[in-house]
């Protein structure tokens, strides 16, 4: 699919908000795959189709599904087979122990796109200059801090992707 027709497929579909948004996600994932050497081709289509799942496919089955995981389903049956692609798109909102690249890459655009404007986003988007992995951590965080005042809690997957990542820096240094 041909980035034009993405982008219209998004602009069809998509809120007027969630679909700015999305370009912006677009805009940051191309700039941190130019950064990291991630295929900047597969990081645009990710981040076009990352929040599709907001708007389509709600039947009652699917209600239980997060959207990140509609997204994925919609993508699959799009044509899209790319493991790298599809991880991306499904893991954006929790993170998870294992991800690739990519998937950090659209991760970190998706909570620091231009729009964004929580405290100690620009610190982040700082981080994420220098490195992926400390700017996800840096995310987390955040993350954890926000559901703290919702008395809430961080997902299992999320923390397991904390570890990993804890662990990984520590290596590094
Ligand atoms: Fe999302
Ligand atoms: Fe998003």
């Amino acid at each position: 699919m041909k980035e034009k027709e993405l982008r219209l497929l998004c602009k069809r579909i998509l809120s007027k908000e969630r679909y700015h948004h999305t370009l912006r996600v677009v805009a940051l994932a191309k700039v941190l795959a130019l950064r990291y050497g991630a295929d900047v081709k597969k990081a645009k289509i990710a981040a076009y189709l990352h929040d599709v799942g907001y708007f389509i496919g709600r039947s009652k089955k699917d209600r239980s599904l997060s959207h990140a995981k509609l997204s994925e389903s919609y993508a699959i049956k799009m044509g899209i087979t790319d493991s790298e692609v599809l991880e991306a798109i499904r893991v954006h909102t929790t993170g998870e122990r294992g991800m690739g690249l990519l998937a950090k890459v659209i991760y970190v655009a998706d909570s620091t796109e231009a729009g964004r404007t929580y405290p100690g986003v620009e610190l982040i988007r700082r981080e994420s200059r220098r490195n992926l992995d400390r700017a996800c951590l840096m995310i987390i965080h955040r993350t954890r801090e926000h559901l703290r005042t919702k008395k809430k809690r961080l997902s299992r997957k999320t923390v397991q992707f904390e570890k990993e990542l804890k662990k990984r820096l520590q290596e590094v240094h």
